[in-house]
């Protein structure tokens, strides 16, 4: 078969697939205006909330991956972190998810230190260790989210032991793709789950109002069709149900991270949302007025040729609601009321979250001294994420050809709901179809999660899991021995 007998592509080839994933386009930088506005004592009452009526404010802070290639999530969340301390919120009340292998990694020029743009300060500093490693999973994350102590393992046990007034804001910055967001330990992180505990916390009663803001691919499918706009739940999405997301302050953009770092620093809507609560008065902001704004950045001048769309889901009504009752305010920006204009500069360029790992790993091989040992160790690794992600395409292929004939199947397995749908009717075939799959053709890894639309539509076809498996065993005749197929680390679902 195939792709049991896969050979890695010749290096020219290679080399175009990992330039094609630079999208470039033209940039209109524009420069920052912030216009400090000059307000009597007397209208400044009208915009501030008393810090009294809002309760208790929680922040759950997760990045979902590990690996120095994925350097930006953790830096999205670090940055994050930095932004609640300035805005007044107590280090008791916001807790941090991070596999912590960045600071202190070997590939890291600036050893002890993250930093989230090309001329940014140190993140990392202060940021508290509440889960790390192994302890950034799915149900540490669900427990701590619910306030269950007892649910915990590992870690520092701080849960979001919140009360009815209080207000929580979700950052989580990772890997997705279509109904699942990635988790540096699996299983993967899957939309009805997540929105089942967003049920069951607004059951419980602890909490005034949730903000949840995300960044990854095929984001918005996480909420789409699924999140009710009942439950005092506001969700903002870095992109729709079916593009991808975008890795930002790239190797090779503009501006792009000092020459040292083969890395991307940042993420596109992350970066926007954050960068834009780094300088405004949060006391002034609306939720809405920093969606606009943050949409109008991620979409890149609405080309979208590089670039997504931000999206909304949830209790909207919510959109009113100023950003310091959940993130509070920097004392630094209170004079920097919030103007229209005010955008922060455009991107350049930005590169796919699902390519930013091949930048890495190619930027890594290109610095490397011909001949030398580390490049062949450089170009290996190359290969085999390139071999991974051919293996893992036509296998699916395959299968969705196997079951709905050669015609059929690619019709199937791209199909796309409309808006307002779920991904998927039975979630739970959609996760034992996965499962089905890694066990016969191997991991789908932080790459492979691009597919899980596919393995949806085949449950949305009445297909039950046990048929698939039939057909995957056809397609695949055993997990090839590329380490990016080892299932040792346990199924995504
Ligand atoms: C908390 O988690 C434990 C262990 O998973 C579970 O038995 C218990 O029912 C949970 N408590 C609540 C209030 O959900
Ligand atoms: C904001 O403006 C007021 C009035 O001019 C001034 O007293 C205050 O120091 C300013 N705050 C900051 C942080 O610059």
């Amino acid at each position: 078969m195939a792709m049991a007998s896969f050979r890695p592509p010749p290096l020219a080839l290679l080399l175009a697939a990992c330039l094609s994933a630079l999208v470039l386009a033209v940039a209109h930088a524009r420069t920052p205006r912030l216009e400090p506005t000059i307000r009597l004592p007397s209208q400044r009452a009208a915009g501030q909330e008393d810090d009294d009526s809002v309760g208790t404010r929680w922040a759950v802070l997760i990045a979902g991956s590990n690996g120095y290639y994925n350097y930006r999530h953790q830096a999205d969340i670090c940055h994050a972190y930095q932004i609640m301390k300035k805005g007044g919120l107590k280090d008791e009340n916001i807790i941090v998810f991070m596999y912590d292998d960045i600071a202190h990694n070997p590939e890291n020029p600036r050893p002890g230190v993250i930093i989230n743009h090309p001329q940014g300060g140190d993140v990392y500093a202060g940021v508290p260790k509440d889960y790390t490693g192994k302890e950034v999973n799915v149900k540490n994350f669900f427990a701590v989210l619910l306030g269950n102590k007892t649910a915990v393992s590992g870690g520092n046990g701080k849960v979001v032991d919140s009360g009815p007034n209080d207000h929580i804001f979700v950052f989580y910055s990772d890997h997705g793709g279509p109904g699942v967001l990635g988790m540096p330990t699996y299983p993967y992180l899957y939309g009805d789950d997540l929105v089942d505990v967003l049920k069951k916390k607004h059951a419980a009663g602890t909490y005034k109002s949730l903000v949840f803001y995300l960044e990854a691919c095929e984001s918005g499918s996480i909420f789409e069709g699924l999140l009710p706009n009942d439950i005092g739940v506001y969700a903002t999405t870095a992109s729709n149900a079916e593009e991808s997301s975008w890795g930002t302050y790239c190797p090779g953009e503009y501006p792009s991270p000092p020459p040292e770092y083969d890395t991307c620093l940042g993420d596109l809507y992350s970066i926007s949302w954050m960068e834009d609560s780094d300088v405004h008065n949060l006391r002034t902001e609306s939720l809405k007025q920093q969606y606009n704004l943050v949409k109008k950045r991620t979409a890149a001048q609405d080309s979208y040729s590089y670039g997504s769309h931000v999206m909304q889901y949830g209790s909207l009504d919510l959109n009113a609601e100023h950003l310091f009752s959940y993130i509070g305010s920097n004392p630094a920006n209170e004079n920097t009321t919030f103007v229209e204009d005010n955008a922060l500069p455009s991107f350049s360029r930005a590169v796919n979250q699902r390519d930013a790992d091949l930048v890495y790993f190619w930027q890594k091989y290109r610095k490397l001294a011909e001949s030398s040992p580390e490049k062949n160790d450089a170009r290996k690794q190359l290969l085999e994420m390139m071999g991974h992600r051919s293996h893992i395409d036509n296998s699916i292929e395959l299968i969705g050809n196997l079951l709905f004939g050669s015609a059929g199947g690619p019709m199937v397995l791209k199909a796309v709901r409309p808006a307002g749908e779920p991904l998927v009717d039975d979630w739970s075939c959609l996760k034992s179809t996965v499962r089905t799959f890694e066990s016969q053709c191997g991991s789908l890894a932080q790459y492979g999660m691009k597919h899980m639309r596919s393995f949806a539509n085949i449950c949305n076809a009445g297909i039950v899991p046990e048929a698939t498996a039939k057909v995957a065993a056809q397609a695949c005749t055993s997990i090839p021995t590329n380490p990016w197929s080892a299932t040792h680390k346990g199924f995504s679902a």
